[in-house]
């Protein structure tokens, strides 16, 4: 008898959610939590596009709005010193995504809590604590943990007493930090991501790096962005090293944000600088995959005359301390010319680009693409040849609850239905190899670029307002039905 042919995911694939600490514990300086660069991020409450583009990453964060900040006591000028409380609703959290049939989620541990200064020789036990409760939260529903453990979320006196990952000794007080999460996870965890978005150095250097950039001279601020990028990147290789040594059943995945760019035209010279602009994206995950530096960083260090510091031994370390897996976020895309001067510009994930005239945007301005989503696996698979995952995606927008708790987000649905085929396609078609996929923000957080609670994301909805008022109560939204079937089905609940 001839059935039908079920098109669904590979058995095994991993779904569920991705979440950082500092965009949803709170709890700020609970426990011995100390300060860390996202407790002094100072919401700016933007209004338009325009006050968008200035307030990614607080790039501007100087020392005086430092010491503002560390004499405030507001959560509602730094509001992810409140979060969603993730802190004291981690039960009922992670029950709802139990609910929703997640067999993985991801998450951060925030550095300041184990180590609340970032140079103390001993580990917070109140901090490891709460992890493990996470953890044994997690296990009781099968639910595997995918572990971040750096999201933006350095310790602050690590940036104020010793200039951040400019610092080699951040190395060591980064190592000593992996030593101890490993010690006590290294065997509830299978998976393993470093660095959020190492390739954010570039762009948010105070977020990533810890660097704060009035401390500078202007014309050496170039080496010292690569100088803390170089000493990231060999933490990366040691921390690797350090969870193969001892857990070598373990995977370790770099992560990087994946800008996938389109030439505007298809002029010679926007296609040669769009080249250039995805040689700049690779880069980071070039040295980790690989375990060298590309062409392309090495003559720009001699062509701009950018003096980074790295000795045989880093070099040594890079090569032997490859990652098992490459995973990365993917919200949207956009174009490149070689002249932009009189085009029209448009926001991305805390980047600008050139407008693609076929795309539509998301209220924030990011461009929708789900084809783009398929090209940039099949690149990643073609280049590096290693299992991929997708740990970020998703929709921000502005939700409207009604009165009986209802959340009507067709638009969610349809974006991640969208690029949920995409990735049907690139498995079936294009043979990658994709291993799990957790969309951004399963339950409603804080934006991270723009500390909004309004941009939502969640398959949950979180009561809270931009100005930190709210019961903090769940409820679930349509998306939260939806992404339950698609789970149960395998996804063949929109294959099919
Ligand atoms: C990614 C970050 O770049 O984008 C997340 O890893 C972030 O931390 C996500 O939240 C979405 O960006 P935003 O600014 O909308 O929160």
């Amino acid at each position: 008898m001839m059935t039908d042919k079920v098109n669904c995911f590979p058995e095994n694939f991993l779904w569920g959610g991705s979440t950082s600490a500092n965009q949803i514990e709170g709890a700020w300086h609970e426990d011995g939590k100390g300060l860390s660069v996202a407790d002094v991020q100072l919401f700016r409450n933007p209004k338009t596009l325009d006050e968008l583009n200035n307030v990614k990453g607080n790039t501007d964060t100087d020392d005086d709005m430092i010491k503002n900040a560390i004499v405030s006591d507001s959560t509602t000028d730094y509001p992810k010193r409140h979060g969603i409380d993730f802190y004291h609703h981690y039960k009922e959290d992670i029950k709802l995504f139990a609910e929703m049939g997640f067999n993985t989620y991801r998450f951060s541990i925030a550095w300041s809590r184990i180590f609340p200064n970032g140079d103390e020789s001993a580990p917070n036990e109140k901090g490891l604590e709460f992890y493990n409760k996470v953890i044994k939260e997690c296990a009781k529903y099968n639910i595997q943990p995918i572990i971040t453990l750096s999201h933006y979320e350095i310790p602050l006196t690590l940036c104020t007493r010793y200039n951040g990952w400019y610092n080699r000794k951040t190395i060591d007080f980064f190592i000593n930090y992996v030593k101890a999460v490993i010690t006590h996870f290294g065997k509830d965890a299978k998976y393993w991501l470093t660095f959020n978005e190492i390739d954010s150095i570039l762009r948010h250097p105070f977020m990533t790096g810890g660097l704060i950039e009035s401390r500078f001279k202007k014309e050496e601020f170039q080496s010292v962005l690569y100088q803390a990028m170089h000493n990231q990147l060999v933490a990366s290789a040691l921390a690797t090293k350090f969870i193969h040594e001892n857990y070598p059943d373990d995977k370790v995945g770099c992560m990087t944000t994946k800008l996938t760019y389109y030439p505007f035209t298809s002029k010679p010279a926007d296609v040669l600088a769009t080249q250039q602009k995805m040689r700049q994206v690779y880069a980071f995950a070039d040295i980790q995959v690989f375990g060298r530096y590309p062409a392309y960083l090495l003559s720009k260090f001699k062509n701009e005359q950018i003096n980074v510091d790295m000795n045989q031994d880093d070099l040594k370390i890079l090569s032997q301390n490859t990652v098992d897996f490459v995973s990365f976020s993917y919200y949207q895309t956009s174009c490149v010319a070689a002249d932009e001067s009189n085009l029209e510009l448009t926001n991305g994930n805390t980047t600008i680009g050139v407008k693609n005239p076929y795309l539509k945007s998301s209220e924030w301005g990011w461009q929708i693409d789900p084809t783009g989503l398929r090209i940039s696996l099949v690149d990643l698979y073609d280049r590096y040849r290693k299992p991929l995952m997708i740990v970020e995606n998703g929709l921000g927008a502005r939700d409207v609850i009604d009165s009986n708790h209802q959340v009507h987000d067709d638009y969610r649905i349809t974006y991640l239905k969208a690029h949920i085929s995409a990735m049907y396609d690139a498995i079936t078609k294009d043979g990658v190899d994709l291993m799990g996929y957790t969309p951004w923000g399963p339950i409603d957080l804080l934006s991270n670029s723009t500390i909004q609670m309004s941009k939502r994301y969640g398959f949950i909805y979180v009561d809270l307002n931009d100005d930190g008022t709210g019961s903090y109560n769940r409820y679930k939204k349509d998306s939260f039905y939806w992404y339950h079937d698609v789970i149960k089905s395998n996804a063949a609940s929109i294959l099919n």
